[in-house]
């Protein structure tokens, strides 16, 4: 039994938010790495691999976030039905799709994990007493807050 100082009900909320942020993590990965796969045009070499470092960045974070879902006394989810079953974005199965609508859509998904966490650090740690949690998703929105820069200067927006 974890004894932290973190009431069960509250740290099942907690759990029930990293759930979310793995699984949106694990979508973006997963388009993140197909992009890498399948970028055509001028910037190919470029593109390639940019994705490839930007999914680097988020299968380490997978891996974090899912074990502070063990730390605050939780589960971490473990296979791909629940990961979409527990995310908020959408997942692109369309084939040929340009460089442009590529970049865009990754910084979309960026700019709704960012608004998310934005709320979930707050709530962390004046909802629910979780100031450790509160501070790593701090850092996390972070990190996605610098991948969507890097993803808006290739569309040459500011
Ligand atoms: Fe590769």
């Amino acid at each position: 039994m974890t004894n932290i100082g973190i009431t069960e009900k509250n740290s099942d909320k907690v759990v029930t938010i990293l759930d979310r942020v793995l699984s949106d993590e694990y979508v973006l990965y997963t388009k993140t790495r197909g992009y890498h796969w399948n970028v055509v045009g001028t910037q190919f070499n470029d593109l390639h691999k940019f994705f490839e470092s930007q999914y680097t960045d988020l299968e380490e974070i997978i891996d974090e976030v899912a074990e502070r879902a063990r730390m605050v006394g939780g589960y971490s989810l473990g296979s791909l039905k629940e990961v979409l079953e527990n995310t908020s974005l959408e997942e692109d199965t369309t084939k040929g799709t340009d460089a442009a609508h590529m970049v865009r859509s990754l910084l979309s998904d960026h700019e709704s994990i960012i608004r998310k966490l934005r709320k979930d650090l707050k709530d962390c740690d004046e909802k629910y007493g979780d100031m450790g949690t509160s501070d790593y998703l701090t850092g996390l929105m972070e990190s996605h807050e610098k991948m969507a820069w890097m993803l808006r200067a290739f569309l040459e927006e500011k």
